[in-house]
């Protein structure tokens, strides 16, 4: 059931570092609000993969400033929880390495950034979003209602990623290693916080909530409870 005509509908925004647990916890919050969840960094991965496919992501180390023809008739849809580029369902494709490892790259890259601002905001324009990234809190959406910022320990984190791997990875394919995996989160969140463009922080208003020892359960709960004192109408 949706939530009722006329109840308050805010923007909750969940930032934080890699494989904290946004994700899931914001897809579960917004079912559980009758919301609307919105990937952001599904958003930089669709961008990251077009330069991939375009072969031009070593030209652009060189020439930041030709990223513009990449952003021309970009389109990022949504759909439930699929994603679409330019048309193409890429779902499955954001998510390989090559394009985990050249995301921060890309959004590290100001018109990117600017476009894809602008498409959130467009996308959250009606409120009754979770959006979840690493600037919906300070950059795209400063006038959240609730703002969550989640933490893990980094070993954790990887050991998540790696779970998630095991699960979508056929079998027989090679992985990357526990300690492989935990440097390259390591190295995406330094990249993230340290960037001159909207980098990862915590707005002073956002509550933290670290999930290391939390099950998703009670992270949804946490995070609803607090729209609820928000104002926000449970289901
Ligand atoms: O949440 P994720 O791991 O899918 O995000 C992929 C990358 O996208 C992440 O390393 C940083 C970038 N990102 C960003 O810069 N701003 C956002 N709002 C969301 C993601």
């Amino acid at each position: 059931m949706k939530q009722e005509t006329g109840k308050k509908r805010i923007i909750i925004a969940i930032d934080g570092p890699a494989a904290s647990g946004k994700s899931t916890t914001a897809r579960r919050v917004a079912e559980r609000l009758g919301y609307t969840y919105i990937d952001t960094g599904a958003m930089y991965r669709s961008v990251t993969l077009k330069a991939l496919q375009q072969g031009v992501l070593d030209g652009l180390r060189h020439s930041p400033e030709s990223v513009s023809s990449l952003l021309q008739n970009l389109s990022i849809r949504f759909d439930g929880d699929r994603v679409f580029l330019d048309g193409s369902d890429v779902t499955a494709m954001i998510r390989e390495n090559r394009v985990s490892r050249e995301v921060s790259f890309i959004s590290s890259l100001k018109p990117v950034r600017d476009r894809l601002r602008e498409m959130q905001q467009e996308l959250g324009r009606q409120r009754g979003v979770v959006m979840d990234g690493r600037d919906i809190g300070t950059v795209v959406f400063p006038d959240a209602e609730l703002k969550i910022f989640l933490v893990a320990d980094a070993r954790e984190r990887a050991k998540r990623r790696y779970a998630e791997l095991i699960a979508k990875s056929p079998e027989g394919e090679d992985l990357p290693d526990l300690d492989l995996l935990e440097e390259e989160i390591k190295r995406r969140d330094k990249d993230d916080a340290e960037r001159e463009h909207a980098p990862l922080k915590k707005h002073p208003e956002a509550y933290e909530i670290d999930t290391s020892d939390l099950t998703i359960e009670r992270q949804v709960d946490m995070v609803c409870n607090l729209a609820l004192e928000k104002g926000v109408a449970g289901r």
